[in-house]
């Protein structure tokens, strides 16, 4: 036996899944260690794409789902610098929350005064709490507010910050204010002027220009004279947003979602949508028009929504990423987990009464009037005045997320989805079969929808990665003539729920699966996509971030290589495999497209295994094809979090070779001529 022979041997022995020769050791989901090989033990898939059996799939199979959870909206993707800027924040929100909140009343020098909140004459009554001022003796420096924004203000030198207020003045006359930029040790980075001259609300705009960089300033308003004044709705937003958008989005963290390309985006939740009892329902009308007349309301997940990111804002940013929009509308019905917590339980469901259903129905075809309408119509003007005459094009709306399965849920979401049909009939609707793969609410949720024809149904699932392999031939059997699937939220979810490469391949493997259903699977999107670090309430997430770093997940990069690269021709796919046991079958899915605008040809192909894979690629029937592909594979320590996808160059032909490293996802795509 020479050295290679015995190293084979070796390798033999000991192979077991989870269990090879190290280039290196992590933990698997047992806590043992995995040791991960890059030698192949003579495990081959010979995959056989024959290009002339295709079916269409849909074009538009992966795309995001938005929830403003874990601080996703405010502090979040929208650009906001200031936080609590209406005062509206209170204990409803979180008990140690007040409209003062973030806020610091300032004196410098020996000024002296009294601060109030009050809410006679407010701005808009959406929005009816403000400060009042009096500055009965101004001091060396004079008397004002301090904001800390969402735990430091970031400030980059050179950028323009545009700082707007409302402000009424009580006492007879004028009175000047400077605006600062300071970090914590008093240091200047930017400032500004203005002078109140209105006894009515009257909104004040400046621009600052950073004169430094600072990951932590807070803004402080001072008046520089005596004087009575009421301030309403601070704001200070960069310049530089997503698109140069007034009232826009973090560019960064935009740009980050941008770039998965995705094809829709589901918003504003979730959970959210449905909310905390039906006082806490997310209405669409509270959150359009000019920010200071939005309605405000607590965040089901424990914070405040400032409703400045509202739907005319989601269905821009869906235009601006090239995503259909798909906003979901509760089903008139709250979140069956309402009130209490999920460990004492609730006041569980409520349905609005029904004598408020016409109304409630009126609000959601106003809806699409928004969206759809010509700018003549009342709810298109409304868009129009926005700043955007022509209209959204929205195809799809979802009615209710999880909903309980009763009478109430189902009386309410048949007359909604009736009279959205009358009016709407190409809108397609997409209803709800609770949280769960399987069980009572996914059974009852599918009934009732093939008993109405509901003509899309949207499925949600945690899982542990496990499952999402042990499944990868669930949509193979649905039926094609039933209603349609969003699959609108799942991810796999491992240990310690952590997002791990192993975590991301389990769900690259599944989603081949989609693509190989995508003739019935018409949406997905991973769950949820954003998660500010030190504000997060739930996890695994998508990308993760704070106030000056965006961190996209390795499942991130799952998820943008299959945005990335999408077809809407699925190509029957045979895969054999040599050295490979039946029940490890499953560890080697891959999935053929083509993207038929460009005629490109797209391979993925996931290894759920500690070693290599020799993968023998025979393209049957396909023409020309440029004899260099892009080849892109995540690799890694099932256990890591960080790898991220490599991209070379690799030479192919209509029979050609390429290696699967042990636990990996490889895409390839080949060009034709
Ligand atoms: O994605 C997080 C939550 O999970 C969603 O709000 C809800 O729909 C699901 O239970």
């Amino acid at each position: 036996m020479n050295r290679t022979q015995f190293s084979k041997a070796i390798f033999t022995l000991i192979f077991l899944p989870g269990i090879v020769l190290a280039t290196g050791n992590t933990k698997n989901r047992s806590g043992a260690d995995d040791k991960v090989t890059t030698t192949n033990n003579g495990q081959v898939a010979t995959i056989t794409v024959d290009a002339g059996k295709t079916k269409k799939i849909s074009n538009h199979l992966f795309g995001i789902f938005f929830e403003d959870l874990n601080y996703a909206a405010d502090g979040g993707l929208y650009a906001e610098l200031i936080q609590n800027r209406s005062f509206e924040y209170n204990p409803n929100d979180r008990k140690s929350w007040n409209p003062l909140t973030a806020w610091e009343y300032t004196t410098q020098g020996y000024g002296y005064g009294t601060l109030s909140v009050e809410t006679k004459l407010p701005v808009h009554e959406n929005n009816p709490h403000y400060v009042v001022l009096n500055v009965e003796e101004v001091g060396q420096e004079g008397i004002g507010l301090t904001n800390s924004g969402f735990d430091g203000i970031v400030i980059r030198k050179g950028e323009k910050y545009n700082f707007s207020t409302f402000i009424r003045q009580i006492s007879e006359l004028s009175i000047p204010f400077e605006v600062k930029l300071l970090d914590k040790k008093g240091l200047v980075y930017g400032e500004a002027k203005f002078t109140s001259d209105s006894k009515d609300w009257k909104k004040k705009t400046a621009t600052i220009t950073a004169t430094g960089s600072s990951d932590s300033c807070k803004l402080v308003i001072l008046a520089k004279s005596k004087g009575k004044f009421a301030l309403d709705v601070v704001s200070l937003f960069p310049e530089n947003t997503f698109r140069n958008r007034k009232n826009g989005l973090r560019a960064d963290l935009a740009q980050t979602i941008a770039d998965m390309k995705p094809k829709f985006m589901r918003f504003p939740g979730g959970c959210l949508v449905h909310g905390d009892g039906l006082g806490n329902m997310y209405r669409w009308k509270n959150t359009i028009g000019p920010v200071e007349q939005r309605l405000e309301q607590r965040n089901i997940w424990d914070y405040h929504q400032s409703m400045g990111l509202g739907y005319f804002e989601y269905f821009q940013f869906c235009e601006d990423i090239g995503a259909l929009p798909l906003p979901v509308v509760p089903a008139a019905v709250s979140c069956q987990n309402s009130g209490g917590t999920w460990r004492i339980g609730g006041t569980g469901q409520r349905g609005l009464a029904m004598a408020d259903m016409q109304d409630y129905i009126q609000e959601i075809l106003d809806l699409i009037e928004y969206a759809n309408g010509p700018a003549t119509s009342i709810w298109g003007a409304k868009r129009a005045e926005a700043g955007h005459p022509k209209p959204f094009n929205l195809e799809y709306i979802g009615i209710g997320n999880e909903d309980k399965q009763t009478p109430e849920f189902r009386e309410r979401f048949k007359i909604i989805y009736d009279a959205v049909k009358a009016k709407y009939p190409k809108i397609t609707i997409i209803g709800t079969v609770g949280p769960s793969p399987d069980g009572e609410d996914f059974e009852q949720g599918w009934k009732f929808a093939t008993e109405n024809k509901v003509e899309m149904v949207d499925e949600h699932y945690y899982k542990e990665p496990n499952w999402f392999l042990d499944h990868l031939n669930r949509y193979d059997t649905y039926n094609r003539k039933a209603s349609g699937i969003y699959l609108g939220e799942y991810a796999a979810h491992d240990v310690n729920r952590r997002n791990t490469l192993r975590s991301a391949l389990a769900e690259a493997a599944y989603m081949t699966s989609l693509e190989r259903n995508g003739d019935v699977v018409n949406m997905a999107s991973y769950a949820p996509l954003l998660a500010k670090e030190g504000n997060t309430q739930w996890s695994p997430d998508l990308i993760y971030f704070n106030n000056t770093e965006v961190k996209p997940s390795v499942n991130y990069y799952v998820q943008q290589l299959y945005g990335q690269n999408a077809g809407d021709e699925y190509l029957t796919t045979q895969v054999k495999l040599a050295g490979i046991s039946k029940a490890e079958a499953k560890f080697t899915p891959v999935s053929v497209v083509r993207e038929s605008k460009s005629g490109d040809l797209i391979i993925k192909m996931v290894n759920y295994r500690p070693t290599t894979v020799n993968a023998q690629l025979k393209l049957k029937g396909v023409g020309l094809l440029k004899p260099v592909a892009t080849q892109t594979v995540l690799t890694g320590m099932p256990n890591e979090l960080t790898p991220t996808p490599q991209q070379s160059e690799i030479k192919v032909g209509k029979e050609f070779t390429c290696e699967l490293p042990a636990y990996s996802f490889t895409v390839i795509r080949i060009k034709t001529k």
